[in-house]
């Protein structure tokens, strides 16, 4: 199996900054498409530095038409003597969450060995995720009631001290009632489920548990970081409607099929690397001081489950922020 050189590592929070520091400076504006873009942008322009031959197995788009990068693009200098590796990447995690500068949006790159991260590319999984003291604990086939007593026996804490994240869509109203009724505190999002997923294995977060559907490129990301992390995710497919259900099962997708974390990102070749775009609970935002800009990025590595936070400070007149357009067009 190919190591993925530790070399390069720092290679892969140079473009989740680069991402960043574009996207962010569309916070507030009420514009997610532009903001997705920039990103998007952003984050392929600087893969063109990186030395690796990289394929994106999931990108962000099929299911909102996202400019993306797209399934099979090839990324990264390929001629190098760089590592073949899979690539999942969400250029900017809570598109909305810029537009309206709510907190928590990031920029997201996993690279893994070729075959290690599943290709779930749309749809929508039920989650259930706890951070590294509670893995090995869950079942999402059980009732939300017992999933909560479990946890909170494991942490030594009673029900009605456990904090679980939630996005709040319509669709999780019993969801929301069942957490509720059993007395423990919910945090509702309006988007965001990586950071929530990842929220639960970091300590000082106040965060739990995450439950509930959102994206399934997502729960994917969520899965490589916790490889890095030690925490677990559980996920089903979710489908909004009849017509992607069949679509999914003509696929050969299983709608009953539990994945643990370990189907949804394989083995100990993982790099998981993310910038705050806002500020969140688990990232800071970017900040713009005229000439220069301060990001903050975390980066892991499953191998060896080093978890760095890296606090950049970037001399915007020394540095370019590189962004190539799918046509190919690039920006400095
Ligand atoms: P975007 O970055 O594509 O806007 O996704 C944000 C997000 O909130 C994810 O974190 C979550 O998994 C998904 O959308 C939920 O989807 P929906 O908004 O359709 O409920």
């Amino acid at each position: 199996m190919v190591d993925i050189e530790r070399g390069v590592m720092l290679d892969f929070v140079r473009v989740t900054e680069t991402a960043a520091l574009r996207a962010g400076r569309f916070m507030g504006r009420g514009d997610k498409e532009a903001a997705d873009e920039a990103a998007v942008d952003g984050m392929r322009g600087m893969l063109d530095l990186v030395n690796i031959k990289g394929t994106v197995v999931i990108g962000e788009g099929e299911k909102d038409k996202a400019p993306m990068l797209y399934i099979g693009e090839h990324v990264g200098m390929w001629d190098g003597d760089g590592p073949e590796v899979d690539i999942a990447v969400d250029p900017l995690e809570g598109t909305r969450l810029v537009a309206l500068g709510l907190p928590n949006a990031l920029s997201v790159l996993v690279a893994a060995s070729k075959g290690s991260l599943a290709p779930i590319t749309a749809w929508y999984m039920n989650k259930i995720a706890v951070g590294p003291e509670a893995a090995g604990q869950i079942d999402i086939n059980a009732p939300v009631r017992e999933n909560l007593r479990v946890v909170a026996a494991t942490l030594r804490k009673k029900v009605r001290d456990l904090t679980v994240v939630i996005l709040n869509r319509p669709r999780h109203a019993q969801l929301i009632q069942e957490v509720r009724d059993c007395g423990a505190r919910i945090k509702l999002i309006t988007d965001g489920d990586v950071a929530g997923g990842i929220s639960t294995a970091l300590p000082d977060t106040g965060v739990d548990m995450l439950m509930g559907i959102g994206g399934a490129p997502e729960g994917v990301l969520t899965a490589a970081a916790f490889k890095c992390l030690g925490g677990e995710i559980q996920a089903k497919l979710w489908f909004p409607d009849d017509q992607s259900r069949e679509e999914a099962i003509k696929q050969g997708f299983d709608p009953e099929k539990v994945y643990f974390t370990e189907n949804l990102a394989s083995g100990d070749q993982i790099i998981f690397a993310a910038t705050g775009i806002t500020d969140g609970e688990l990232l800071r935002g970017v900040r713009y001081y005229g000439d220069r800009a301060i990001t903050h990025s975390i980066l892991m590595r499953a191998k060896t489950r080093t978890v760095r936070f890296i606090e950049s400070h970037h001399d915007l007149r020394f540095k370019t922020v590189r962004s190539k357009k799918r046509s190919g067009e690039l920006s400095v």
